[in-house]
């Protein structure tokens, strides 16, 4: 109840805007820390949208998460830089260790595994971003030894 009577509030306070939809997803992540299900209705109602056009929206962009993020976020740069030296491999390793795909979180809750264009740290590539701390040239075997010190 807590919940939806907060999304609620967010969407009511945004309802006027132009394509309050967006606005009102962003408020929740943000707020919430995700999109949860249960929120689509709450949000289809006070906008007078169904619930299936707020689904598409959520599922449509990749900004929005769908479920609470990780304890630990770990962001592999998909950028041009990066890319060159690796980091698609790299990503794809990161998925068959973890068995999620950017922006999921692993089953235990442990971590996120997310993308993220450009860390300015193009030099250093591929680059990998856990919390704060900034890794460079993460190679699969160091991508393993960030992610078993995520446990
Ligand atoms: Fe990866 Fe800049 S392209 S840090």
């Amino acid at each position: 109840a807590g919940r939806s009577a907060r999304v609620r509030e967010i969407a009511t306070a945004r309802k006027a805007l132009r394509g309050a939809l967006m606005p009102i997803l962003h408020a929740v992540q943000e707020d919430l820390g995700y999109v949860d299900q249960t929120d689509l209705p709450v949000i289809a109602d006070v906008l007078n949208l169904s619930v299936a056009e707020v689904h598409g929206v959520v599922t449509f962009y990749r900004d929005f998460r769908r479920e609470p993020a990780g304890r630990t976020t770990v962001r592999i740069c998909q950028a041009e830089a990066c890319r060159s030296v690796g980091a698609e491999e790299l990503a794809e390793h990161a998925k068959r260790r973890t068995g999620v795909g950017f922006g999921e979180t692993t089953y235990d809750g442990r971590v996120t595994v997310d993308e993220v264009f450009c860390l300015g740290n193009c030099a250093l590539g591929p680059a990998v971003q856990v919390g704060d701390k900034l890794h460079g040239r993460v190679t699969p075997s160091r991508l393993d030894a960030i992610l078993g010190e995520a446990r």
